[in-house]
């Protein structure tokens, strides 16, 4: 009797969730941002978002949940309800949080449902105004003779800001004192006011602020340079042999997320990548879209595992840990 009363809500539930599934979307979804509004992954959803509003005919809702270089707003959208109302945009850091963090809330791999990857930024490496150093060549000696009168802003352990700083730190041998923000909106802020010394941040932000002079601008964290910046050198160019960092942005649903939920997120996100507005925007900003082979489920779950392969090491060998 237990059994079958257990068996005829099961089917009930099932019943309503394949209803839920067809008419899906009937209100607004959230897509949570990890850092602060206005920054580079504010940027990227924002522009997606308004995209994927006409195709799906709701709106799609941008939150920023900030904290601890995204990794509050991972560990919310992994507890969220599996729904179809709550996506996710993150870079990189979901990659590389499990090494950073030793006491991780969320499971990168597992507690979510992998809906695409979308657009590929390079990074800048900049100083305020007045920094006394014009070039890389004098940046570094700079650096070398004044390492602890100088600081870099981030967007905290997770960020990519503080990966690229990072990065750039062990490539020329100096330990600078990082100040972290909740993202690089503020950062940049602080930049533009002279607060902080340097930041590496992605070109959707940095662009307007290169063309217009407001930053000292020392190269491009990409192997090759960059269409948006043509007369830009890279960071590898100019000796830091090796050196790049580039930006991935994927989204990503809470596990357990109806697949045909999932599938139509998924084309949404296609759509949106294929936008002319979009393509614009992003090109303008100097962020690619990425190939179809990588615009799928599958392909953003077998990435993240190689990324997370991929900067462990890298992590752990620099020694910065949060608890
Ligand atoms: C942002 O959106 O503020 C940045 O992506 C933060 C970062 O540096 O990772």
């Amino acid at each position: 009797m237990l059994f079958r009363r257990t068996l005829t809500t099961l089917f009930a539930l099932a019943a309503a969730a394949a209803q839920a599934q067809g008419t899906w979307p009937t209100k607004p979804i959230t897509l949570v941002v990890p850092f602060a509004a206005g920054g580079p992954t504010d940027v990227v959803a924002r522009t997606l978002g308004a995209s994927m509003s006409k195709t799906l005919g709701q709106t799609v809702v941008v939150e920023n949940k900030l904290g601890a270089g995204g990794t509050v707003a991972a560990n919310y959208v992994a507890k969220a309800a599996p729904d179809g109302y709550t996506f996710f945009i993150h870079h990189n850091g979901m990659a590389t949080s499990p090494a950073l963090y030793r006491k991780l809330s969320f499971d990168p791999m597992n507690d979510f449902e992998f809906v695409s990857q979308a657009v590929e930024v390079p990074m800048t490496l900049l100083a305020r105004k007045d920094f006394p150093a014009s070039n890389m060549q004098e940046l570094t000696a700079y650096l070398k003779a004044n390492k602890d009168k100088v600081n870099l802003a981030t967007a905290g352990l997770g960020a990519v800001s503080q990966l690229c700083g990072m990065m750039f730190q062990r490539a020329i041998g100096v330990n600078l004192t990082e100040v972290p923000f909740q993202g690089t909106a503020p950062a940049m802020n602080a930049l533009l006011g002279g607060q902080v010394d340097l930041l590496c941040d992605q070109t959707t932000q940095t662009i307007p602020q290169i063309k217009a002079g407001n930053v000292k601008f020392y190269g491009v964290t990409t192997r090759n340079r960059i269409k948006v910046l043509p007369a830009a050198p890279t960071l590898h160019e100019q000796g830091l042999k090796d050196f790049e960092v580039v930006v991935w942005h994927g989204i990503y649903a809470p596990k357990g997320t109806p697949k045909p939920i999932v599938d139509r997120m998924n084309a949404a996100v296609r759509t949106a990548l294929k936008d002319p507005d979009v393509v614009k925007r992003m090109d303008d900003l100097g962020a690619e879209i990425v190939p179809d082979s990588k615009m799928s489920s599958d392909a953003l779950r077998v990435w993240l595992k190689a990324e997370i392969d991929r900067w462990g090491p890298v992590i752990r060998a620099s020694g910065k840990f949060a608890d």
